[in-house]
């Protein structure tokens, strides 16, 4: 684990654009941090999916129809999906998510207060190729809230999509929160908080990183850097050398590997990607979702959609 670890981050440490994957940033730290940011003011999109999901609970809950098993995809603290349980009462609950012992807690204490619902935590990457719980001849509903799907590359979530309709078997379906292309400023300000919250979520994942390979990074020598890139439609969140850096990356049974930056160089961290509303439905439809309902708040800055799988007939 630790070296294939080892192995993936040289390689996207080293690459001409240097990179980590986003995943590093949710380790118990940074889960409760991305807690924080969901409170925010600066970051909209938390606030503004639960305002169109109280809304238009019924309506929402009326589309949905039955649902045997609701399977939570980047369930966090579950908090999401439990408002759900009394409008879309599902019989069992399936949350998945990286982060083990975070979505454990969660679970434990959700079962105490829904004990009517059957349920269980599946630690996995998502980002990964993983396998879904079994649950033949159930309705499964899957859930993936909060616009997480923004952190997908387009052609990743293309693809992730084209998996979701096959796992529906043809009666299933998918809820999905996704964020809108909106003014830059507004979107600029959702990732670069005046309390530096965001900033102290992105340079924790150097922390996260140095437990898991023994790596020295310093996040004193690193700065948070967040801008709308607005030609690709995504937030872009970097890390940025404030100095020239060494940093020591231990590899077991052969000769450490010491990664040189120079001040101003950039780790990329994060993208975030923005859809326009018809753009996001429309990779829906293509990637075999039909029945498209959806609904969205009055200023336009979110979009929730239910999508059924289309019947292969
Ligand atoms: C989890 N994900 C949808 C968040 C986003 O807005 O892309 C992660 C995040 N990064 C910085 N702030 C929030």
């Amino acid at each position: 684990m630790k070296q294939k670890l080892t192995q993936e981050l040289l390689l996207s440490l080293t690459a001409d654009t240097p990179s980590i994957s986003p995943k590093f940033f949710y380790d118990e730290i940074g889960s409760h941090l991305f807690e924080v940011i969901t409170l925010l003011d600066e970051y909209y999109p938390t606030r503004t999916e639960k305002w169109i999901m109280d809304n238009y609970q019924s309506e929402i809950a009326n589309a949905v129809g039955s649902c045997d098993a609701l399977l939570d995809l980047g369930a966090g603290n579950c908090i999401k999906a439990s408002q759900l349980f009394n409008s879309i009462k599902p019989k069992q609950y399936h949350a998945l998510d990286i982060s083990k012992e975070f979505l454990e807690t969660a679970v434990a204490d959700l079962r105490k207060q829904f004990p009517q619902i059957s349920m269980s935590a599946h630690a996995v990457d998502l980002s990964q190729t993983f396998t879904f719980p079994t649950l033949q001849n159930l309705r499964k509903i899957f859930f993936f809230p909060g616009s997480s799907i923004g952190n997908y590359d387009p052609d990743k979530a293309d693809a992730f999509f084209s998996n979701l309709a096959i796992q529906c078997n043809d009666d299933g379906g998918l809820l999905i929160g996704v964020d809108l292309v909106k003014d830059v400023q507004t979107l600029n300000c959702a990732y670069n908080d005046a309390l530096g919250v965001t900033a102290a979520f992105n340079l924790n994942a150097l922390l996260n990183i140095n437990k898991l390979i023994g790596s020295n990074f310093n996040p004193v020598n690193w700065e948070h850097y967040a801008f709308f890139n607005t030609s690709l439609s995504r937030i872009e969140m970097h890390l940025r050398a404030r100095d020239d850096v060494k940093v020591t990356i231990p590899e077991l049974g052969s000769k450490d590997h010491v990664l040189t930056f120079k001040a101003g160089d950039l780790i990329h961290t994060e993208n975030s990607y923005k859809y326009t509303q018809d753009d996001f439905v429309e990779k829906l439809r293509s990637a075999g979702f039909e029945n498209i309902h959806s609904w969205t708040d009055p200023q336009n800055h979110f979009l929730v959609c239910f999508v059924n799988a289309r019947k292969i007939s």
